[in-house]
């Protein structure tokens, strides 16, 4: 007798998702969100944060300081999911397209990507572009941000000059040539001897 009152936990009385209920008006469990009310981490006041915009163009500027956590959390995810097609250089040449992607990703370090406004990668990274899938679902807004703080590193650091360094302290050599393409994971930069003593050279 007692047993056959048992009622097990698999078989409380709850409502599966989407599943019909006479308690409410509208015979719905699954119940819309009250009115003018936003869920708990889905408030999203600041646009520019989310979208990378201003009105319908990209804008220019990080929506918040750049610090070297922001540099490093970009650097590691930009290596786990741009570079396997864009080579952790940014220079195109990554893992995937050699291996017969589509396309190829077009530089970094082409003048007009590096003239690009920080939103525009955002916007990039958020809805995709051409044959590039978008990141959305698996890049959570704060890393895209990071991101391309990180791509704009990468940017400058391609294209240095003297002026950039500070004042008292000197380069010693021209950056190494090397024989065809640099590194990109599948293969080792190969330097070119002629370049890589920077003392010979000098002389
Ligand atoms: C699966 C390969 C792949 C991955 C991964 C990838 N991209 Fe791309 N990306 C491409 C290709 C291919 C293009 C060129 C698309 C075209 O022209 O149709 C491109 C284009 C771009 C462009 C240039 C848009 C322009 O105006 O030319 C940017 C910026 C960019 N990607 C950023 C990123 C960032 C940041 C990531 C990492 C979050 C990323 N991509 C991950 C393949 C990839």
């Amino acid at each position: 007798m007692l047993t056959a009152c048992r009622i097990d936990m698999h078989v409380q009385p709850r409502q599966n998702p989407l599943s019909r209920s006479d308690f409410f008006a509208d015979q719905r469990s699954e119940r819309p969100p009250v009115e003018g009310t936003v869920a708990r981490g889905q408030l999203r006041e600041d646009t520019y944060f989310y979208t990378g915009k201003l009105g319908s163009s990209p804008g220019d500027y990080m929506p918040f300081a750049v610090t070297r956590e922001v540099l490093e959390r970009g650097r590691e995810r930009y290596n786990i999911y741009c570079a396997p097609c864009h080579s952790r250089l940014g220079d195109g040449n990554g893992f995937i397209p050699s291996r017969g992607f589509a396309r190829k990703p077009p530089s970094f370090h082409d003048q007009r990507l590096r003239k690009a406004p920080l939103g525009y990668f955002y916007d990039v990274i958020t809805n995709g572009f051409g044959i590039m899938p978008d990141y959305a679902s698996q890049i959570a807004p704060q890393d895209r941000w990071n991101i391309v703080a990180y791509v704009r590193a990468l940017q400058l650091s391609q294209n240095a000059t003297q002026a950039d360094v500070p004042q008292g302290q000197k380069v010693l050599s021209e950056p190494p040539q090397f024989h065809g393409q640099p590194g990109s994971g599948a293969t080792l930069p190969v330097i070119d001897s002629k370049t890589s003593t920077p003392s010979e050279e000098h002389r």
